[in-house]
């Protein structure tokens, strides 16, 4: 499914797209029912938040379930993004960001690239981040912020911050925000489930506590051209995926078997 010109025309104006509910209930129930068992191992790969002591993010799903090793290669993530970046792209990050009711912390401001180019030496703010939203996203559990437009005004400039909260990231001085936000606003990422947000490597963005009841579970795959790959090994691998083999789609329809009532996988 690829994105119209008016779509890749928005995402190069303001560095993301939303594209509401191009993934179905069914899907995105499909996906929600892997949750709970990769929330209960004991992984590196799950990142605890640090008051609550929920999981803040699950990693490298894509080397732990199957759903999620079909998802990383599903053409309605994978056309559009290998359109944008028309070079054969590599798996980099696959996460699920849980943002608990009640208990979800903040992502402080940053950009992606920041974090890619301090942490793993990514040469180039190429890479594209792919989310869906499993739960409802409102302006009350934790939605991202976007900055439309900053990531193509200047340098950014980002320091290290490994206290505000569990997960260590390279973050935007908040004078640069506060600059970008008044030059250009501030748009929330809402949506129903199934919702597809698609934004760039240096758009500066974040997301607040989640005091909501309500959870607020997204999904993220960050691709990146096989030729702007990581040039240094930090960060453990579920931070960043060491295979550079270029990502192939599958069938649109590879969700179907994980499909509670299908004659596959259902309900496993
Ligand atoms: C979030 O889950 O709110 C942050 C996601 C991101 O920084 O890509
Ligand atoms: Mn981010």
């Amino acid at each position: 499914m690829k994105l119209s010109h008016q779509e890749t025309e928005a995402l190069e104006r303001d560095g993301f797209i939303i594209l509401p509910e191009r993934f179905s209930m069914d899907e995105i129930a499909a996906m929600r029912a892997r949750l709970p068992a990769l929330f209960a191992e004991q992984s590196a790969a799950n990142v605890i938040e640090r008051h609550s002591g929920v999981v803040r993010t699950a990693m490298g799903l894509h080397l732990r379930d199957p759903l999620f090793a079909d998802l990383v290669r599903h053409p309605r993530l994978i056309d559009p993004a290998l359109q944008v970046l028309d070079a054969p792209a590599y798996v980099q990050q696959v996460k699920v960001n849980v943002k608990a009711a009640f208990s979800g912390e903040i992502w402080q401001w940053h950009t992606d690239f920041a974090t890619h180019h301090g942490e793993d030496g990514v040469p180039e703010p190429l890479a594209l981040n792919l989310h869906i939203l499993l739960d409802e996203v409102t302006e009350f559990n934790g939605p991202l912020y976007f900055l439309p437009g900053s990531h193509r005004d200047g340098e950014h400039k980002a320091r290290l911050d490994d206290k505000t909260t569990s997960y260590p990231l390279w973050v935007t001085d908040q004078d640069r925000v506060a600059h970008m936000a008044n030059k250009y606003g501030m748009v929330s990422a809402t949506g129903k489930p199934g919702t597809v947000l698609i934004f760039h490597d240096t758009l500066i963005h974040g997301s607040p506590n989640n005091m909501s009841p309500w959870d607020r579970a997204i999904f993220s795959l960050i691709v990146n051209p096989v030729s702007n790959a990581y040039t240094t090994n930090n960060r453990p691998d579920h931070k960043h995926h060491r295979d550079l083999t270029p990502i192939t789609p599958v069938a649109d329809d590879c969700l179907t078997k994980y499909v509670a009532g299908s004659d596959g996988e259902a309900g496993a």
